[in-house]
């Protein structure tokens, strides 16, 4: 297994996923900055993976600071917080080194110590989880299914094994025959580069597509499911994932096709109330007027690139997390996890 991010000789290690599939290549992170930048820059993404960043880049932090922790943390936890503002594992990983900077910063040599042993935590269980999610979900599929996912929710946007694909891998394990259609996933391409590259790595039958023939397959009967992946899910069950997540869930709905989502519980913000409150990140420009680094708009055009969108919960037929299914009366089902997690 490739690692997605690994901590080593304390520096964090990361695969650059913008280069990949082309080429294979790891960034070598020596201070908290470099590690912002990498979340921002995208060499590390989804939301899993993002959290375990923000987890090892405030841990190399405050390992590398000076004995005022208090100063130097604000700061970190500042920078960190900046970089992406939609998938709420950032902040729920910000949040449990906070709880934990709380408990040890009156002693900064063992504060940094278990600040280190807190994101390594991180980062191992988020593996666990996904193994989880993954056997939870594979029953929701059967033998020779062809199913449809959109953006990249595999090994690559966690810290291995992956949330949608590691359904897939856990359907594969359990015996059964699965192909996976691939939306290419414009402007950013996690489809094309990153699943279509794993799943191949993994032997698992794959088909790419062009985000705008989903429609078309589905019509033909080729298409029984969909599962993606999510950056924020409200207590409602309404659903932050990829640019085009929303229109493939309204394909699906159109032609009976169920949608699922999972997910690990800490995607869950159970602090609001539906998906409307959800920060909706924008991104550059030239995602949307370049193509590989190729201009095929002029460049004084205008766009818009949101880099999400909100599907609403009553077309998501379950959401899949490590604890259970979650059925529609999503409401009732996130309240109720909630009180396991408080
Ligand atoms: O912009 P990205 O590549 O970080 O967006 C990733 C997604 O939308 C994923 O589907 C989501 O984070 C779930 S990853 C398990």
């Amino acid at each position: 297994m490739y690692p997605v991010i690994e901590w080593k000789n304390d520096k964090v290690l990361m695969i650059d996923q913008r280069i990949l599939p082309l080429r294979e290549e790891f960034i070598e992170h020596s201070t908290y900055e470099e590690v912002a930048k990498s979340i921002k820059d995208m060499v590390i993404r989804g939301a899993p993976a993002i959290g375990v960043a923000a987890a090892m880049g405030i841990a190399l932090g405050i390992l590398k600071s000076g004995d005022n922790v208090e100063e130097a943390f604000k700061k970190i936890v500042d920078t960190i917080s900046s970089t992406r503002p939609t998938a709420v594992n950032l902040f729920w990983a910000v949040e449990r080194m906070k709880k934990l900077f709380a408990m040890f910063k009156d002693d900064p040599p063992l504060l940094k110590q278990k600040m280190v042993e807190e994101a390594l935590t991180i980062d191992r269980e988020d593996v666990e989880i996904n193994k989880k999610i993954g056997q939870n979900g594979q029953v929701l599929f059967k033998s020779g299914q062809t199913v449809l996912t959109h953006c990249n929710a595999g090994a690559l946007a966690t810290a291995g094994y992956g949330t949608a694909l590691g359904v897939i891998r856990a359907a594969v394990a359990n015996g059964k025959k699965i192909e996976v259609v691939a939306d290419e996933t414009r402007p950013y391409l996690q489809g094309a580069r990153l699943t279509v590259w794993e799943l191949q790595r993994d032997n698992i039958p794959v088909k790419l597509i062009t985000d705008n023939m989903a429609g078309h397959l589905m019509s033909k009967g080729i298409i029984d499911a969909v599962i993606v992946g999510a950056d924020r899910i409200a207590g409602n069950g309404d659903v932050a994932n990829k640019i085009g997540t929303y229109s493939v869930a309204i394909l699906a709905d159109y032609h009976n096709i169920p949608f699922y989502v999972a997910a690990p519980v800490s995607t869950i913000d159970f602090s609001i109330e539906t998906g409307k409150e959800i920060p909706i990140e924008e991104r550059s420009k030239e995602e949307v007027t370049n193509f590989m680094n190729q201009r095929t708009a002029r460049p004084e055009t205008e766009v818009y690139n949101p880099a999400f969108d909100v599907t609403p919960h009553h077309l998501v037929a379950a959401i899949i997390t490590e604890e259970k299914i979650l059925y529609p009366g999503y409401k009732d089902e996130i309240e109720k996890l909630k009180t396991l997690f408080e």
